[in-house]
């Protein structure tokens, strides 16, 4: 049984994005710490003005082509996945092997080591939990890929970094299907292992992460500048939100919210973990430029006006 190597020795030994500088007490649903709190009570940078997440509107989406695809290294390899942990009753976080995988390309500068994922969720099938919105549409879930730009030594001052860390989006959409796919059926496998606060299981040799993004297209995505969705709020992120979600089980997805705790099994479980929508402040969100713009379309619009024009002389 896996759940044998869970040690809560160890989660003090894990690096935590998701809480790293704060120091003050905040939460998702005690009106005395809940996310419209923050910017007060953990102020660092919960009150800038590059703050995350956002809704992001398709019809303000400007085009880029400098957004070109990802280079992905180890996404491939099982090992790189490494433990589970009940993130401080506040999430799920899987650590990875950062000298296994890392991205580049996709209109990052240079590169980025991957450190861990973790999800945000609602309330099984009654109330959805994605973290971006598109258009206002909240989808299921949100996973975060969080990656630190190489040459920095730590996460201390990549968060000192405007472009300090890259953090990978994906939204998760229902199927009415059951245990669906086997890569997120053996990832929520691992989740009774860890219910309470700080509890952590080894997950090595079970789950790649190119498994876990199943048939999502990664050569489509949205892109701005932001921050943590977490206090301290770093503005530190180059955030990548794709467009195409990850598509699981309703039963699967229902497991987050009701075999995690924010403590122990006494209390009460983790539900609906995400920030609300922040300002954009004059930000703009871009995106590949759509395939109406593409060579050969180019091309037949050019010569559709050349005949027009040859037309009426
Ligand atoms: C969050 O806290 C504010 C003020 O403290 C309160 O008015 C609001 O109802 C709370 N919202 C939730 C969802 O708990
Ligand atoms: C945020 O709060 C800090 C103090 O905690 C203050 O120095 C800073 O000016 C505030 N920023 C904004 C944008 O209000
Ligand atoms: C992962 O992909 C790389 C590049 O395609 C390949 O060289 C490597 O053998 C693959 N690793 C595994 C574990 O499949
Ligand atoms: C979540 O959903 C369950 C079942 O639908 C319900 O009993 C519970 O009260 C909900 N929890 C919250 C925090 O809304
Ligand atoms: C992070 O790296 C900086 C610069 O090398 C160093 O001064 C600092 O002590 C390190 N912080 C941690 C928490 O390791
Ligand atoms: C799921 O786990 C089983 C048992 O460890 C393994 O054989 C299989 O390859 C895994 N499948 C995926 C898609 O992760
Ligand atoms: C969390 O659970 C532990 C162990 O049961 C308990 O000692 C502690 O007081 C609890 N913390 C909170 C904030 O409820
Ligand atoms: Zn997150």
């Amino acid at each position: 049984m896996k759940a044998q190597l869970v040690t809560l020795l160890a989660a003090c030994l894990l690096p935590t994005v998701l809480s790293e500088g704060s120091t003050v007490a905040w939460c998702y649903h005690l009106p005395s710490c809940n996310d419209t709190t923050w910017p007060h009570t953990v102020a660092h940078q919960c009150n800038g003005t590059r703050q995350s997440p956002i809704n992001i509107v398709t019809a303000d989406v400007q085009a880029d082509s400098s957004l070109t695809a990802f280079s992905f290294s180890g996404f491939n390899d099982s090992s790189a996945l490494v433990q589970m942990e009940n993130a401080d009753g506040k999430s799920v976080k899987v650590s990875l092997d950062d000298s296994k995988m890392s991205v580049s390309g996709g209109g990052l500068q240079g590169h980025y080591k991957s450190t861990q994922f973790h999800l945000h969720w609602g309330n099984g099938s009654s109330s959805a939990g994605s973290e971006h919105t598109v258009n206002g549409k909240r989808y299921p879930m949100e996973l975060h890929i969080v990656n630190m730009k190489s040459t920095l030594p730590n996460t201390t001052v990549a968060l000192e970094d405007p472009t300090g860390l890259a953090v990978l989006g994906f939204f998760i959409e229902a199927t009415s299907d059951s245990g669906k796919p086997e890569s997120w059926k053996n990832l929520t496998s691992f989740l009774s292992s860890v219910p309470n606060k700080g509890d952590v299981v080894d997950i090595m040799d079970q789950i790649s992460m190119d498994s876990l993004l199943e048939g999502v297209d990664r050569t489509k995505y949205y892109r701005y500048l932001g921050s943590l969705t977490t206090p301290s709020c770093d503005e530190a992120v180059v955030w990548t939100v794709f467009k195409d979600p990850i598509k699981v089980s309703q039963d699967l997805i229902n497991l987050f919210s009701t075999t995690m705790y924010i403590n122990t099994t006494a209390q009460s479980l983790i539900t609906s973990n995400f920030r609300g929508a922040q300002e954009l402040n004059g930000r703009v969100v871009t995106s590949q430029p759509s395939s109406a713009t593409t060579p050969y379309q180019a091309l037949s619009l050019t010569a559709a006006l050349l005949y027009h024009i040859l037309y009426w002389l």
